[in-house]
């Protein structure tokens, strides 16, 4: 079997017209969508991903406001970034790119942030409000992930979804989305005895773990739905995801595609769940 390529980069364009479209309806009612990016410091690939993210608005008429802090901003400094936009009418949106760096604590900066305006749906009020099976903004990933399944046609509810990596941004939000779906989840971590094993068992197998072609063949069910979302670069420069794509290919019936694949859904996400949280503001 050669599985079906999930067109990320297609899905997500039709999710940022439909945007573009909200957001239009929202400025005939008086009102523009308005999100603010806030990175610190230099890194390479957060520039890379904030400068993905402002452009992204701009194309679907969203306004949006970059917040660059130097390395050495102070504790103060970036809490008063963030009370000052939490404060600000106009602002629907906020957004810290993260890693943050060291001398800076990212849970103390995601808990100061307006649960309304939390478009990446970190706070722990938007995390405890998904676990509890009342979503509201919702971590970009693993939602955009629930549309590409969606996309596919595989049933999830009753499915076997087995989800690698538990992280607060995407495996633990990915498997209470999966769950609330109706799949049974198991989610697998660096300590999972015979990962194989659980991975063979997946109808829905989603890997979030940074480690570059770690997933191969002959750990996918045949006909498997495969969702990856790593983004790791190779020693070539050259982008490639966790799962060994070549591999896959052969067994899964549905594979995404590094890049192309969710890398786009997430931003297009990010975009919804900026018009979400505008539409809901009065
Ligand atoms: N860094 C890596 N992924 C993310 C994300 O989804 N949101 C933010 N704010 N920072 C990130």
């Amino acid at each position: 079997m050669t599985a079906q390529t999930i067109d990320g980069a297609g899905i997500a364009a039709e999710v940022r017209a439909a945007v573009r479209q909200r957001a239009q309806a929202l400025r005939e009612n008086g009102r523009q969508a308005a999100l603010a990016v806030v990175l610190v410091g230099e890194d390479p690939a957060s520039r890379i991903y904030v400068r993905n993210k402002v452009k992204a608005c701009a194309e679907v008429g969203i306004v949006s406001t970059h917040i660059e802090l130097p390395v050495d901003a102070t504790r103060e400094q970036l809490l008063a970034t963030i009370a000052g936009l939490n404060a600000d009418p106009a602002v629907h949106g906020i957004l810290v790119q993260l890693p943050l760096p060291p001398h800076l604590d990212s849970r103390e900066v995601i808990e100061l942030i307006d649960p309304a305006k939390d478009v990446d749906g970190f706070h722990p009020r938007n995390a405890g409000a998904l676990f509890t099976g009342q979503p509201r903004l919702v971590p970009c990933t693993p939602l955009g992930v629930m549309t590409l399944i969606a996309r596919t046609g595989v049933t999830v509810r009753g499915a076997r979804a087995v989800i690698v990596g538990a992280s607060n941004i995407v495996g633990k939000p990915q498997a209470m989305l999966l769950l609330q779906a109706g799949a049974t989840v198991t989610i697998c971590n660096s300590k999972t005895r015979d990962l194989a094993a659980q991975t063979r068992e997946a109808d829905i197998l989603v890997v979030a773990v940074g480690r570059a072609r770690m997933i191969t063949g002959d750990m996918v069910r045949p006909g498997a739905v495969v969702i990856d979302v790593g983004m790791n670069r190779l020693p070539d420069g050259k982008l490639c995801g966790d799962v060994d794509f070549g591999s896959v290919r052969e067994v899964a019936g549905w594979l995404t595609p590094v890049p192309g694949g969710v890398g786009p859904m997430t931003i297009a996400t990010l975009l919804s769940n900026t018009l979400d949280a505008a539409e809901t503001r009065d």
